[in-house]
């Protein structure tokens, strides 16, 4: 019997972490609200709740417009439609994010071009950028991931020197911002996600923030079954699907949207914490703050391993000892999307893949993304931001544990254990 909990040990964490969401008596107010109205779907067109939350959504990220949609997902789709995305056209995305950044960017027919991470706050690296443009390049497509923002100074230079339009992915960064502009409301849309896992929440959900009202009148057609945005003043028509948010998902928002400053504040102030106990922690690095970030959106907390300065002991068995002490945290959280087993492209499904091609484009061979495959395979450790929603207590016992394993890295050489084999998997093929 070892010191680890891995190895026998007594787990140094046995309390349980905040969990999420989290919710008040606000949101039953607000769900009967839509229950006893008999308006429950996304008709008449906005709804009531739909639109309140919207209109403050678009203030916080200092837009002008934003519409609720039914995931973040389709919220990306959308605005590849607003600004015209053809069949053919190539979008650049950046290799280490979660596979629905970049389904949406195939489902209209377009194709993904990867580019690497920039090591230092592991989003699209904008250095990168200019080597991966080709005639045929429409839009670049950055993730603000974790808790840092892609590049978008030079991202839209970038864009203005090639004529690209830019949607940023907003999944991570609700309420964040950069240089005094909200998340999203640098290029021409921003797209958010309110999935449960995300920092403010309905379950299933997500919007599209745009300071265009041609955009804004596009996003609302294609997700309205091609209706008539409300103000069609660019009287454009498109094929449109039912995208709506029903009503009780958007009655959540309100809610979610109204504590998220305090909850923010909570997570930022332990998050600081934590990072005051890291500094000069031997193997492990944070990415790098950047002033910038004027306000944070404390998303996923990532740090890096280095397995380099801990003995060669390899992430996962890292990873899993973490877990065993009772702190959740994730390594193989991403992987480079070309990569992933959710990514099993079919280029007959894809034709644009093969146009003009003796043989269709294999975006699973294709590239090499070296930054994103370390990230992914060997150095990111996730902690979720709920983590981070307690008291100090909290993140010093992460602290402690990631101490406690480091002053106790041989127990783990060559140790065999079902979280070490989970943890070497993709999320979408462990076994819970
Ligand atoms: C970076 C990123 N982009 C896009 C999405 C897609 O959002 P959704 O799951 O709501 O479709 C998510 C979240 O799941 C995400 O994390």
């Amino acid at each position: 019997m070892g010191k680890l909990a891995i190895t026998g040990g007594a787990p140094l964490r046995k309390a349980s972490f905040p969990g999420w969401p989290t919710s008040t008596e606000a949101e039953a107010d607000t769900l009967n609200d839509v229950l006893t109205s008999t308006k429950w779907g996304g008709q008449p067109f906005p709804g009531k709740h739909s639109l309140a939350f919207a209109k403050k959504f678009a203030e916080l990220h200092t837009a002008k417009y934003a519409q609720c949609v039914n995931t973040g997902t389709v919220a990306i789709q959308a605005s590849l439609k607003a600004i015209g995305i053809r069949p053919g056209d190539e979008v650049v995305v950046p290799a280490y994010t979660w596979e629905g950044t970049v389904g949406p960017v195939l489902l209209v027919n377009a194709v993904p071009v990867f580019v690497d991470i920039d090591p230092d706050t592991y989003c699209l690296d904008a250095k990168q950028i200019e080597k991966a443009i080709t005639p045929k390049t429409k839009a670049i497509l950055p993730v603000h991931l974790g808790m840092r923002f892609a590049d978008m100074d030079e991202i839209l230079r970038i864009a203005a020197r090639h004529k690209l339009k830019v949607i940023e992915d907003c999944a991570h960064a609700h309420g964040g911002m950069w240089n005094g502009k909200g998340a999203g409301s640098m290029g021409d849309l921003g797209a958010f996600s309110f999935q449960s896992s995300k920092l403010m929440t309905c379950g299933e959900g997500g919007a599209v923030i745009t300071n265009h009202l041609e955009y804004f009148e596009l996003v609302q057609s294609y997700i309205n079954a091609g209706r008539a945005s409300v103000t069609d003043q660019f009287k454009k028509r498109i094929i449109g699907f039912n995208y709506r948010l029903g009503e009780f998902q958007a009655a959540i928002l309100g809610p979610q949207l109204d504590r998220l400053p305090t909850q923010s504040a909570v997570r930022e102030k332990n998050m600081k914490h934590f990072e005051s106990r890291m500094q000069n922690t031997p193997a492990i690095g944070l990415l790098k703050p950047d002033p910038r970030i004027t306000r944070l959106a404390p998303y996923g907390y990532v740090i890096k391993y280095f397995a380099g300065k801990a003995r060669d002991i390899p992430r996962a068995s890292f990873v899993a000892a973490l877990q065993l002490e009772g702190v959740p945290c994730d390594g193989l959280f991403y992987e480079p999307v070309y990569k992933s087993s959710l990514f099993p492209v079919d280029s007959g499904d894809f034709p644009a893949l093969s146009w003009g091609r003796e043989k269709p484009l294999d975006l699973r061979t294709l590239f090499s993304c070296p930054e994103a495959e370390k990230a992914a395979y060997q150095e990111a450790i996730w902690f979720p931001h709920q983590n981070f929603l307690g008291r100090a207590e909290d993140t010093d016992a992460m602290a402690d544990a990631i101490h406690k394993i480091l002053e106790n890295l041989e127990e783990l050489r060559g140790l065999d254990h079902p979280a070490i084999r989970n943890q070497k998997l993709g999320r979408a093929d462990r076994e819970s």
